[in-house]
């Protein structure tokens, strides 16, 4: 099995305030660099891709900036199709659906629809997602129809009811800007991850840059919580 690796984008507001241009210039940037990420990715042995797009705090920002960042997605989703299509890459999506705006909805269901079939790498992009919302819709998911205390919520219950039980846990979560921070990401997912941060913002951020991290998460030691290392290729969680 391949590599599961999360990616918080960050510092595209600080790519482009360097530069004296607006915010969304930024985030288009951010685009461009989302864009050749996803297509060194499949060739550098991941099989999982989750891009955190946008979090459940995320709609704090002035309208214009979401509005922006909603339009780059639909763009993305249209302009990828090909690519997507050529290189059996399979697109899904984590977070809250309920609270996006119709257009963006259909666009994702309609996406993840089309591409259901391949077997390539899949790209998992994060929308009005956060770690602790999954969690608390996880838990809603499970107790649905169930009356009483007929069921005993355990580790398992919680997994199989997230977003996309059948996605292996994250092995790598790169974050870029220097942040060292989760921000609500895959909160549950990446109780054994490991974790890289780049100094780099995001727009800066190349082919290279995911060659460097994937060098660096390799030479790990991967011990999950006992003292045996576990070899990184291997995804043996005990
Ligand atoms: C973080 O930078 C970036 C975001 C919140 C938006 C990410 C969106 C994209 C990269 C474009 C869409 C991508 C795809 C794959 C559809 P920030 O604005 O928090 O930067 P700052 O911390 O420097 O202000």
């Amino acid at each position: 099995m391949g590599l599961h690796v999360g990616i918080i984008m960050d510092g595209n507001g600080r790519w482009a305030r360097a530069r004296g241009f607006m915010r969304t210039q930024g985030h288009l940037e951010g685009l461009k660099a989302a864009k050749q990420i996803v297509k060194a990715a499949s060739g550098m042995g991941i099989d999982f891709l989750t891009l955190y797009v946008f979090s459940t705090e995320n709609w704090k920002r002035t309208a214009e900036e979401v509005g922006f960042i909603m339009g780059l997605v639909r763009q993305y989703l249209k302009a990828e199709f090909t690519f997507c299509r050529e290189n059996h890459i399979r697109v899904r999506h984590t977070g809250d659906l309920s609270r996006l705006p119709p257009d963006v909805v259909k666009d994702i269901v309609d996406v993840c629809r089309d591409t259901e079939a391949f077997t390539g790498m899949q790209v998992i992009l994060a929308l009005n997602y956060g770690g602790r919302d999954e969690i608390v819709r996880a838990v809603n998911k499970a107790l649905t129809g169930v009356s009483g205390n007929a069921l005993e919520i355990n580790e398992n219950v919680i997994a199989d009811h997230l977003d996309n039980p059948d996605i292996p846990d994250p092995d790598l979560i790169i974050r870029t800007a220097g942040e060292y921070r989760t921000s609500n990401f895959l909160l549950w997912e990446a109780a054994y991850a490991e974790y890289y941060i780049s100094e780099k913002l995001w727009p800066d951020w190349s082919d290279a840059d995911l060659a460097e991290a994937i060098e660096n998460f390799q030479k790990r030691e991967r011990r999950y919580g006992g003292v045996r290392a576990v070899s990184v290729s291997g995804n043996h969680h005990e």
